[in-house]
């Protein structure tokens, strides 16, 4: 069955995926094109609604996208997004401008009025925060359209043209901290483009399972990169319907895994019915990591090896250039590690394969790439995975190499995993494991005076971190009970030697990142 279909036409800005896992959240299917797709290729796909993304450019450069005019004689109707509108604007006869003042300029938590008579607003509350980053403004509104949300500074936070189905937003409601942000974009869904709503994670996980086994055709075959984690533990349970036993699971055990937790990995995959190798490689990696401090170099390095393991196994199984590697990768991964024109902020392990590990294969499957974690999750569930492997938190690839500031070594990886070990025996015990998304110790390369019985120490400091989030891409530090803290505080200073002093992290991300490497 075909769904309806809303297309994101993306103009370069940071939240393009963003505003399309809104949209399914919505269900409604969605798909992101490219500003510069032909307008004969967008009307081919008979979509109910298109939205225009934000970017980073100024509309009224030559050189900056814009679209075909025509785009609004189709009848479709269309959302502008911060770039987007200002891109509607400037088309329809509207004029943009450079803010003059600063008070023009908008950037952050802006408090924003919507007039609740506008479809796009319907049933929200007339005033709420908008999350705004623009420096351009809109001097003059096309023809046609009114002006339905303004903020203190700008009177025109929100334009629209009700009979031709135009709206533009200069605020980002795909963004958590736009107030009912999912509503105005549900409301553009249901009440404009008069959306069903037919599309599931359902209808997903079918349609995935079946490109799956087109791509991989007949007789091909897979070595997926397992690492025990939801993203991977998803991928393994999508190609075992899609493929059965022609499916390889390659667990590599870096010598750098939480307490146990190869074990743990080994223990519950053996159950499944699929091929499944673990890779005891741990003197590889650690020998590889001997001496070096800067965390993008460990990055690629773990990623590179990665990727020689994944080559050596596949030779030993046998598993040939006409077949497949996959990988767990999800959304965040790819736009962290850089796309596009957006900063590389860390390097995330599985966009770090060798290319002549690329080349060994056919081709490199990794069918989540567009999803956030939370849907990987859902997806998960629909698999029918069990809960305590759908909710697992994350950890990285790169593994405890990342939260060992500095140089790497087997004693600190030790001293690291008995550590965190105690932190999350502890919040376990106090029944906070379930609301914090994900929560690790870092050995810091800083190391301070103590006094222990009635010895000076000189020992390395703990930083505990705790965050939580939806979608990983931003993230609040938790709010660990004082009590809790002091209880994992005694008990690792007590129990875990070479440490002596615990802090706790107390940053959001951004400006930090959740993990300190
Ligand atoms: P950051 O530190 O980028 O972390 O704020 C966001 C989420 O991504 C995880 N992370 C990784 N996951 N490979 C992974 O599979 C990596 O290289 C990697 N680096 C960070 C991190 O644990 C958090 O959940």
């Amino acid at each position: 069955m075909a769904h309806e279909l809303v297309i994101v036409l993306d103009f370069g800005g940071q939240y393009n995926q963003l505003i399309a896992r809104r949209v399914r959240e919505c269900n409604v299917y969605c798909e992101v094109k490219p500003f510069t797709t032909p307008l004969s290729e967008l009307k081919a796909m008979n979509p109910i609604g298109i939205i225009f993304t934000g970017g980073p450019n100024s509309v009224y450069l030559e050189e900056s996208p814009h679209v075909d005019p025509e785009i609004f004689t189709w009848g479709v109707p269309i959302l502008g997004i911060c770039y987007g509108c200002q891109l509607m604007a400037h088309t329809l006869g509207g004029k943009v401008t450079e803010a003059q003042d600063d008070s023009a300029r908008e950037y952050g938590k802006t408090e924003t009025f919507f007039d609740t008579v506008c479809p796009l607003f319907k049933g929200l509350p007339e005033s709420g925060i908008s999350w705004m980053s623009h420096g351009d403004y809109m001097a003059k509104v096309p023809d046609g359209f009114e002006l339905v949300a303004h903020s203190n500074a700008c009177p025109n936070v929100g334009i629209a043209d009700v009979k031709r189905g135009f709206y533009g937003v200069q605020f980002h409601p795909e963004v958590n901290h736009t107030e009912h942000g999912t509503d105005m974009i549900r409301n553009f869904l249901y009440e404009v483009c008069k959306a069903k709503g037919d599309w599931t994670m359902g209808d997903f996980c079918k349609s995935t399972v079946q490109t799956l086994k087109e791509q991989v055709g007949p007789d091909g075959r897979v070595l997926l990169a397992l690492s025990g984690g939801v993203d991977s533990s998803v991928l393994a349970a999508l190609l075992a319907e899609a493929i059965g036993e022609r499916l390889t699971c390659v667990f590599v055990d870096h010598g750098l895994m939480r307490k146990d937790e190869g074990d743990e990995v080994e223990a519950a995959f053996s159950k499944w019915n699929v091929n499944f190798v673990r890779v005891n490689a741990e003197e590889r990696f650690l020998s590889k990591l001997a001496g070096v401090e800067d965390p993008q170099e460990k990055r690629h390095i773990i990623g590179s090896e990665f990727g020689y393991v994944f080559r050596d196994e596949a030779e030993r199984f046998g598993i040939t250039k006409q077949d497949f590697l996959a990988q767990g990768t999800i959304y965040p991964d790819v736009i962290e590690s850089g796309k596009g024109d957006a900063d590389v902020i860390k390097s995330h392990h599985n966009k770090l394969l060798p290319a002549e590990v690329v080349a060994r294969f056919k081709d490199v499957l990794e069918p989540l790439d567009l999803l956030f974690k939370d849907e990987v999750r859902q997806l998960g569930r629909e698999l029918g995975l069990p809960e305590y492997l759908v909710m697992r938190q994350p950890f990285p690839g790169p593994g405890l190499a990342i939260r060992i500031i500095g140089a790497v070594t087997k004693e600190k990886a030790d001293t690291l995993r008995e550590a965190d070990f105690i932190y999350r025996d502890e919040i376990a015990k106090a029944g906070w494991d379930k609301q914090i998304s994900q929560y690790f110790a870092v050995l810091t390369n800083c190391r301070s005076v103590g006094v222990m019985g009635d010895g000076r120490t000189y020992d390395y400091t703990l930083a505990l971190r705790g965050v939580t989030t939806n979608d990983f891409m931003t993230a609040d530090w938790a709010r660990i009970p004082y009590e809790v803290l002091d209880k994992i505080s005694v008990r690792i200073v007590n129990e875990v030697p070479g440490i002596n002093r615990i802090v706790y992290d107390i940053t959001s991300k951004p400006p930090a990142t959740v993990e300190w490497e």
